[in-house]
């Protein structure tokens, strides 16, 4: 508006009728520079008229099969007052002195909250069993992939292959024994792989294998069992014709805080691991590759110990990044970020740095994704209080497009379970974009800039009936 604005003010300004005017008389100039007002006025009026007509419009024609996921879902769980007896592990974490918190008792495997969060296989997910729970997502429990086996893809994220149509969920493989390498270290699980599996509607899963295999012989190797192998994410490259894979590379310390790169013809793999490095020559830990509409792809990477976010452009092969950097959301201390665009605008979900414990998620959003970038508050709706302070006992790990559903999102999360991680579940809520923000922190002629992201707590959901079929 403000280009706008400025363009009719030149115009009017360079018109020859309007200069001989100008130079005329200060009385005539006022009248001029009033009409010019009354325009600007006028052409303004028009302009904020037909956003909100735009708005209304895009508003009405997604909220008909969108409504039901944007139901405020209120949770009253009951919580069972803490024991007098806590696991050893429990113990170890908080002392024994210290009351225990909700989170605590989540954490706590041997506590009946803990029971609550990960439901037994009874209560699976399971795609072989169609009727009433055809297509729904109960975030939380176990959820089989088309073998019947718990999906194995941690940390996950999302790729939609235009050629044939099918999304492909990269995660990490943490079948494997929970332990800590040292006293103080935290728990872990040996590298397995990255797993990857297939699906048309983002519901039913087949296992399509481990598509990056750990490497169990050669200690110098970055995918040696004993380093740490997390968030992997893989993007199409146009011009290549290749699927590259972006990942967290790091000792059992967490002290060499690289990124690895691996690459492939297909979205299956075999993945080739091509090496890890620290990118810009900083530590980094947490990360995510973001993808533009452009072919433009960035890697955004929780720096400086954590206190910051760092984003930069990948080369045009996807393989490294460029010399350009910049620091984000500095001294806010935030990792496991998602990013995602809607008309125009960059989004992000982070959560802040707690482990394994779960905590308050926040939403950002930038006009360029190269910043600045604005805190927008917290996302998450419904469920209740601790629930909205902890992500649902949940971190955030990717947001995907709903093709046919534009403003509408799968929000990604991963709900840990630190005594053992192999049966950490996943979280998936819907996400749509749209209303005020919470904290819009600036504003333009009076207009909040940016718009609320918000993520719906839900027992059970499931996505409109067909909505791929309208991609
Ligand atoms: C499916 O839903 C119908 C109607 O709500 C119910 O009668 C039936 O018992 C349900 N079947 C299963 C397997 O839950
Ligand atoms: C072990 O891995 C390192 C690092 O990737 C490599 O340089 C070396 O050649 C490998 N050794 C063997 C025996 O494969
Ligand atoms: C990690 O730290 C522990 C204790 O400080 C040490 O014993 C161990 O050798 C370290 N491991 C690696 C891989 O750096
Ligand atoms: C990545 O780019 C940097 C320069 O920006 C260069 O020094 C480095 O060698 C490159 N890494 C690889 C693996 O090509």
């Amino acid at each position: 508006m403000v280009e706008t604005a400025r363009s009719l003010a030149v115009a009017v300004n360079s018109h020859p009728v309007v200069r001989i005017l100008l130079g005329s008389r200060c009385s005539v100039s006022l009248i001029v520079w009033s009409l010019v007002g009354c325009i600007l006025m006028i052409h303004f009026y028009s302009l904020i008229h037909q956003k909100d007509r735009e708005k209304i419009h895009i508003g009405s024609s997604h909220l008909s099969v969108t409504r039901e996921l944007e139901e405020v879902e209120e949770e009253s769980l009951y919580f069972p007052p803490p024991r007098g007896k806590r696991s050893p592990h429990a113990l170890k974490r908080r002392g024994p002195r210290k009351p225990p918190s909700v989170i605590d008792e989540f954490l706590d495997e041997s506590s009946e909250v803990h029971a609550l969060f990960f439901p037994h296989r009874k209560s699976a997910v399971n795609p072989n069993k169609k009727g009433n729970d055809s297509m729904y997502y109960y975030p939380g429990r176990l959820w089989l992939d088309t073998e019947g086996n718990p999906i194995q893809a941690h940390g996950g994220g999302i790729l939609f292959d235009e050629r044939t149509e099918t999304y492909y969920w990269y995660g990490e493989n943490k079948d494997g024994p929970t332990y800590q390498a040292h006293r103080k270290g935290a728990a872990r699980v040996d590298i397995i792989g990255v797993s990857c599996y297939s699906s048309k509607d983002l519901w039913e899963w087949t296992n399509e294998g481990i598509v990056l295999s750990g490497e169990e012989t050669n200690a110098s190797h970055d995918l040696h069992v004993s380093n740490v192998l997390e968030r992997p994410k893989v993007i199409y490259n146009d011009v290549s014709d290749r699927y590259v894979m972006w990942m967290h590379i790091d000792d059992a310390n967490y002290t060499k805080a690289s990124v690895g790169v691996a690459v492939s013809d297909s979205p299956t793999g075999p993945f080739t691991y091509l090496y890890s490095f620290r990118p810009h020559g900083f530590d980094s830990r947490d990360m995510t590759v973001f993808k533009d509409d452009d072919g433009k792809a960035y890697l955004i990477y929780s720096s400086e110990d954590n206190s910051e976010l760092h984003i930069g452009p990948l080369t045009d092969d996807y393989f490294n990044v460029t010399r350009v950097m910049r620091r984000i959301l500095v001294g806010q201390h935030r990792e496991a970020p998602a990013l995602f665009k809607y008309q125009g605008t960059y989004y992000m979900i982070t959560s802040g740095c707690t482990g394994w414990a779960p905590n308050r998620a926040l939403a950002h959003a930038a006009e360029s994704i190269m910043g600045p970038w604005e805190t927008m508050g917290n996302p998450c709706i419904g469920g209740n209080k601790i629930f909205r302070s902890a992500t649902f006992f949940a971190q955030s790990t990717y947001v995907v497009p709903l093709l046919g559903l534009p403003g509408s999102f799968i929000f990604m999360a991963d709900r840990w379970n630190p005594s053992e991680l192999r049966d950490s579940r996943y979280v998936w809520l819907p996400l749509t974009v749209g209303g005020m923000a919470d904290e819009p922190l600036e504003y333009n002629f009076g207009f909040p800039l940016w718009s609320r992201v918000s993520i719906y707590w839900h027992r059970r959901w499931r996505l409109p009936e067909g909505w791929w079929r309208t991609a």
